[in-house]
């Protein structure tokens, strides 16, 4: 976005906001799908940004719905249930359950453990219902089943009336900058998918990968020519592409850089000989990845000064936000020459989780109840658990 349309924004909202641009976001996805293989499908995991998920439901195959309030928001939105790939650690038995007896089948149901295998089976049985499956492989961590269980699984339920097993989903982390190591982990896979294969004699139909591509906040050089990188990415993945669907699970490196999060100066001041500027809003609201602390300098510039115009300025400043923590700081050393109360900071790239993972909205999940317990030991309700898919909802304001 130009700095005319962000003071625009500004001016007529008011800051802290976060602004969202449908044009980058749009020309992102065009982008990606110029680099990757033709037949390869978008998943879009809504966790990274839940605001423009009506933007993005058109031009993607499919939506990655992580908890029942993702799921009241595709809801609330009026989007078909054949877009939804209902996923998580934690499925909710009644979700479910409303999901399959509706007769509209969703894109599919990922199975994260054998109990949530029995709890999807068990509504498919209970509906005479038919439920697609992506049964998911985990990377050593919390998420996902051993190699050994997905093939148990497959064996014993390759016939099975209820489940239709699609394929494997398979997602290890995020902000994965190097080709090596996505080459290492998609050989694996792929070798994974084979045997499975061959020891069960199941056709897998579908390979749901998260990549998680990266987005370059703090210019590290690493994927400066983007384009390459994906080109030698898209080579990877076209043998398998002729061997079954492939879809990629992806949030950060399709909304990043539509985002821009605009907070003005409230105060400023020079302490110990650094120069503090204070502003509305914090670290609460503006999360870069590996940003703890500012130890890196993200992308962002004062609206109406180019980034490139400060660069080398001795005049340099600490951005802070309104917490009460020392940690609080967005960016540290900052060259803004002439910075004053009033100048407004535009951080660029912050279309990825800023406006979910401030950790209370991450996932749109209830916020938790707070009890307070007294003197004698007795415990009191002093905030009930508040819904935030309500807050997580793009509505029409104006
Ligand atoms: C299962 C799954 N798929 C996809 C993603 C999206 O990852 P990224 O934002 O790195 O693209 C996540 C992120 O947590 C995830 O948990």
């Amino acid at each position: 976005m130009t700095d005319n349309e962000l003071t625009r924004c500004a001016t007529t909202f008011g800051t802290p906001l976060y602004v969202y641009d449908e044009r980058e976001l749009r020309a992102r996805v065009a982008f990606l799908r110029e680099h990757l293989p033709e037949h390869v499908e978008l998943c879009y995991a809504m966790k990274a940004n839940t605001f423009v998920v009506p933007e993005l439901e058109q031009i993607v195959d499919g939506l990655e719905v992580c908890s029942p309030g993702e799921e009241s928001i595709c809801a609330e939105l009026g989007i078909s249930q054949d877009k939804l790939v209902i996923s998580g650690v934690h499925k909710d038995a009644d979700l479910i359950d409303a999901l399959v007896s509706s007769g509209a089948p969703v894109r599919a149901y990922t199975v994260e453990s054998l109990s949530q295998l029995e709890m999807i089976t068990s509504s498919a049985v209970r509906h005479g219902a038919r439920v697609p499956v992506l049964l998911r492989l985990t990377s050593g961590s919390q998420f996902g089943m051993d190699a050994s269980v997905v093939e148990d699984v497959v064996r014993d339920h390759a016939a099975d009336p209820a489940l239709d097993i699609l394929g494997i989903q398979y997602f290890s982390g995020t902000q994965k900058d190097s080709i090596k190591r996505l080459s290492r982990e998609l050989a694996k896979l792929d070798a994974f998918v084979h045997g499975l294969e061959e020891e069960t004699g199941f056709s897998i139909r579908v390979l749901e990968f998260g990549p998680g591509l990266p987005v370059d906040y703090y210019d590290a050089g690493k994927i400066a020519d983007e384009a390459a990188f994906l080109d030698e990415f898209a080579d990877l993945l076209r043998p398998i592409t002729s061997q079954r669907r492939v879809v990629l699970e992806l949030g950060r490196s399709v909304v990043a850089s539509c985002g821009t999060y605009l907070t003005s100066v409230v105060d400023t001041k020079t302490n110990v000989g650094s120069n503090y500027a204070i502003v509305d809003g914090g670290m609460h609201q503006l999360v870069y990845y590996a940003h703890a602390m500012a130890l890196r300098l993200p992308p962002v510039h004062v609206l109406g000064q180019s980034a490139d115009a400060a660069a080398g300025e001795t005049d340099e400043w600490n951005i802070c936000g309104s917490l009460c923590t020392t940690s609080d700081i967005l960016a540290k050393r900052m060259p803004a020459p002439g910075l004053e109360v009033g100048s407004v900071l535009a951080f660029e790239k912050a279309g990825a989780y800023c406006s979910t993972e401030g950790m209370l909205m991450f996932l749109s999940r209830d916020l938790p109840k707070i009890v307070v317990v007294d003197e004698k030991g007795e415990p009191h309700l002093v905030r009930d658990g508040l819904r935030t898919d309500v807050m997580n909802t793009p509505r029409s304001l104006s």
